[in-house]
């Protein structure tokens, strides 16, 4: 099979096909990543993955973080690996949740523009959702291009945001909808922590704004200057021009790199099933997305996992 790669909007976002990502080719691997790393999302359709298919497809690429339902014991899971974020509306009998259930609460927290995970202090740097279920309409996700709002940036401001320290939070995005049912082992697993506002990618150097809905304030400014930056900032990052909306399929497999992106879920009809679920690699090791996967291969190579 031949990779080919299509450019989907003006600055970001590309469709590879000619790749099975249930037996990837390392070759074939290799030019995901590299278009993972330049285009900072990347659409493959038609693939057929089991929740263990996904699990070692991104296990290729980090180490892969727990779903932040995982911190409570009463949570009901859906699926059984923690490493599967079960982003779907469905309860464990696979019928859409009610519409005061907790995690569907929670979850409505993906409808606001964020970065997956920034409210760790390892974030995450790839994800990978995939549709196994999609509704009829509506339910589309959007993607922004916080590369292309970084250098749209006017020079003086640019220098301005070069230093900032930005706080995240969980608690702060999800109290923003009026969300606050956290347990205090929630909490205590999930404490605020800092990250620069200004990312620099591994890959080729270019600079992207690192922010989100989980981004409380500027460290070092009034709490509501902070914030006005950071919402000046999304305001300016997500300009209808600068988003490519992802209308999905069953069987599409998106992948994005939080380090340079931000993305959002659209409302949909929740009486029809939307069964995605994610996987995510954590940010461990400041390399670009190839890099990351040629070091990853050469140390299992020389430690094979065993059976
Ligand atoms: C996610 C997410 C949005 C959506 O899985 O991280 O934000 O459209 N999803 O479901
Ligand atoms: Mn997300």
């Amino acid at each position: 099979m031949t990779v080919t790669v299509t450019r989907l909007h003006e600055t970001f976002a590309a469709q590879v096909s000619g790749i099975d990502l249930a037996h990837p080719e390392d070759r074939a691997l290799g030019q995901l990543a590299a278009a993972i790393d330049e285009y900072g999302v990347v659409i493959v359709r038609d693939q057929t993955l089991t929740n263990e298919d996904q699990i070692a497809l991104a296990s290729r690429f980090g180490l892969l973080e727990p779903s932040v339902t995982r911190y409570r014991a009463d949570n009901r899971q859906r699926i059984e690996r923690k490493e599967i974020v079960d982003v779907s509306n469905l309860d464990e009998n696979d019928r859409p949740r009610a519409v005061d259930d907790r995690l569907r609460m929670l979850l409505l927290g993906n409808r606001l523009w964020h970065t997956d995970s920034s409210f760790r202090a390892t974030p995450g740097a790839l994800s990978m959702l995939y549709a196994r279920v999609v509704p009829p309409a509506g339910g589309e996700t959007e993607f922004a291009d916080n590369r292309a709002a970084y250098e749209t940036l006017p020079s003086p401001l640019k220098q301005r945001v070069d230093d900032m320290l930005a706080e995240h939070a969980l608690m702060y995005s999800r109290e923003q909808l009026g969300f606050t049912d956290f347990s205090q082992e929630e909490r205590n697993a999930l404490p605020p922590v800092r990250h620069p506002l200004v990312r620099s990618s591994p890959a080729h150097g270019r600079r992207a704004l690192y922010m989100g809905s989980h981004a409380s304030h500027i460290v070092g400014l009034p709490v509501p200057e902070g914030r006005m930056i950071l919402r000046d900032l999304l305001e300016h990052a997500t300009q209808r021009e600068r988003v490519y909306a992802h209308a999905w399929h069953v069987g599409d497999l998106v992948i994005w790199d939080n380090r340079c992106t931000m993305h959002r879920g659209k409302p949909y009809d929740e009486s029809y099933p939307r069964d995605l679920r994610r996987v995510t690699t954590s940010d461990t090791e400041p390399l670009s997305t190839y890099d990351m996967l040629q070091r990853r291969s050469e140390a299992s190579r020389e430690a094979p996992a065993r059976a």
